[in-house]
């Protein structure tokens, strides 16, 4: 996510064909194409229009089973925050991971898709009635408590002589994430419950007096875009310190910890990704010897990627609209932009496109990929190597692009937003059509 991220290791690929970020299936085609899925992205963005965000199924499925298999104690609970829409619900629920979900709009479109309600865990910092409405209706498995004004509320809600499972969310002190605007793992900011100033430890008292809420553990989200697993041993240690206290305080042993997600992926070829298995690892030894300490039984574990099981089987096609030389800087404009990514604006990301659909001889030249919206902050990649023949009707595919980029979509200059469509074995599947004009002007009744 920053410029931190990016490794000095030299790579023997040259610049256009390195596919390290790309989905696993990626191969590069004649013509200059690549194929995703099977699926040449030419054809993708010929037949949908473009931009057209496309998402490798398989590389979907592959990272469930990967978090599955490095994490096989564990509830692996994927963010949907990340993309959700019921096809991905489906996959998500078939590999067996749980959701996340943080409104009753998320909920309601996993009920919809058939997602196992007893799977999935509610988080919000401020839940609505509808959102707790919606949870005990679809009776989801666990609700995080983010606030003590939420405690009775929810309480409330629950039916005589039924229980809520419910974990509190805990700040644990420890500063983490690629952007200060994902960094939730101190006391500076609006999520979680604070151990310094007492809040976590009262929350836990008032949950234990509910008789119709049952606190089965705690958890902890430290931010997001996170590349190395330090902050996550840290984290856990002040956790399982504090589950201690509990124990010493109540007599209960809770039996959950929840660790939440933020497990990096590379946008850009030489930055580092989270290594899953190294996670495990130290976090096992770590949860072994902080309990074995204490003198606690094991908790069973739960996290929640998002980004790390979306984000790389995402790709998106965009089509050149113009391209303007100005005295320092070449910028290649595309159809889309903030609407559809607003990362880059909001955290300062820069991304990898490259061209695709036609082969270019033409030597590379810096240039800074802009979008179409009215802001001069609309950039998406600044000073990136293109040939420098690029010009309008060009395709140009960004990798990394499957989470965070649709799910923060808006209807900015009203473009609309743009379709999903799934690849895999080589046949294609639209997952969610392109917002039309339509679409936009119905929701407009004043007149
Ligand atoms: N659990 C909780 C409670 C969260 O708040 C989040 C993300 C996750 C899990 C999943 O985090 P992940 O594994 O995807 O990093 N829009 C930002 C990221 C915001 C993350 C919000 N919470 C971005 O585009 O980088």
């Amino acid at each position: 996510m920053s410029i931190a991220h990016v490794a000095p290791a030299a790579r023997a690929v040259p610049p256009g064909a390195d596919l390290s970020v790309w989905p696993a299936s990626a191969r590069t085609a004649p013509g200059g194409d690549i194929v995703v899925g099977g699926v040449p992205l030419a054809a993708v963005a010929e037949r949908f229009g473009t931009p057209v965000y496309v998402l490798d199924e398989g590389e979907v499925r592959e990272r469930c089973r990967t978090y599955r298999r490095a994490f096989p104690e564990a509830d692996v609970v994927y963010a949907a925050k990340a993309f959700l829409c019921r096809a991905v619900a489906q996959w998500i629920r078939d590999e067996g991971l749980g959701l996340d979900v943080c409104s009753a709009g998320e909920l309601s479109l996993a009920a919809a898709a058939g997602f196992p309600s007893e799977r999935i865990v509610l988080h919000g910092n401020a839940k609505s009635p509808e959102d707790l409405r919606a949870a005990m209706e679809l009776g989801v498995g666990r609700i995080v408590i983010d606030s003590s004004s939420e405690i009775a509320r929810l309480a409330a809600l629950v039916p005589a002589g039924a229980r809520q499972q419910v974990l509190v969310r805990v700040v644990p002190g420890v500063a983490a994430g690629g952007h200060a605007a994902v960094r939730t793992g101190t006391d500076d900011q609006k999520f979680g419950l604070s151990v310094t100033d007492g809040s976590a430890q009262h929350a836990v008292a008032r949950v234990l007096g509910q008789p119709r809420l049952e606190l089965v553990g705690l958890h902890c989200h430290i931010g997001s875009q996170i590349d190395t697993v330090k902050p996550y041993q840290a984290a856990l240690r002040r956790m399982v310190g504090l589950m201690a206290r509990i124990r010493d305080q109540y007599g209960i042993e809770l039996p959950q910890l929840d660790l939440g997600g933020g497990h990096a992926i590379a946008y850009r070829p030489g930055e580092h990704a989270l290594d899953l298995l190294t996670l495990a690892h130290r976090i096992r030894a770590e949860l072994a010897d902080g309990c074995a300490r204490a003198g606690l039984s094991v908790p069973r574990l739960t996290l929640e990627p998002g980004r790390a099981v979306i984000g790389p089987a995402g790709v998106v096609v965009y089509r050149v609209l113009s391209v303007k030389r100005t005295g320092k800087h070449t910028f290649v404009a595309i159809d889309g932009g903030m609407s559809d990514n607003p990362r880059p604006a909001l955290y300062g990301v820069r991304y990898a496109p490259r061209l695709i659909g036609r082969h270019s001889t033409a030597e590379s030249r810096q240039v800074t990929v802009v979008g179409r919206h009215c802001e001069a902050g609309d950039v998406l990649a600044a000073d990136v190597p293109l040939p420098g023949d690029v010009h309008p009707g060009d395709l140009l595919a960004v990798p990394a692009a499957g989470a965070y980029h649709l799910s923060m979509a808006s209807g900015y200059n009203l473009v609309g937003r743009p379709p999903v469509v799934a690849v895999a074995d080589g046949s294609t599947r639209v997952l969610v059509r392109r917002e039309s004009l339509d679409d936009m002007t119905r929701r407009d009744i004043g007149l």
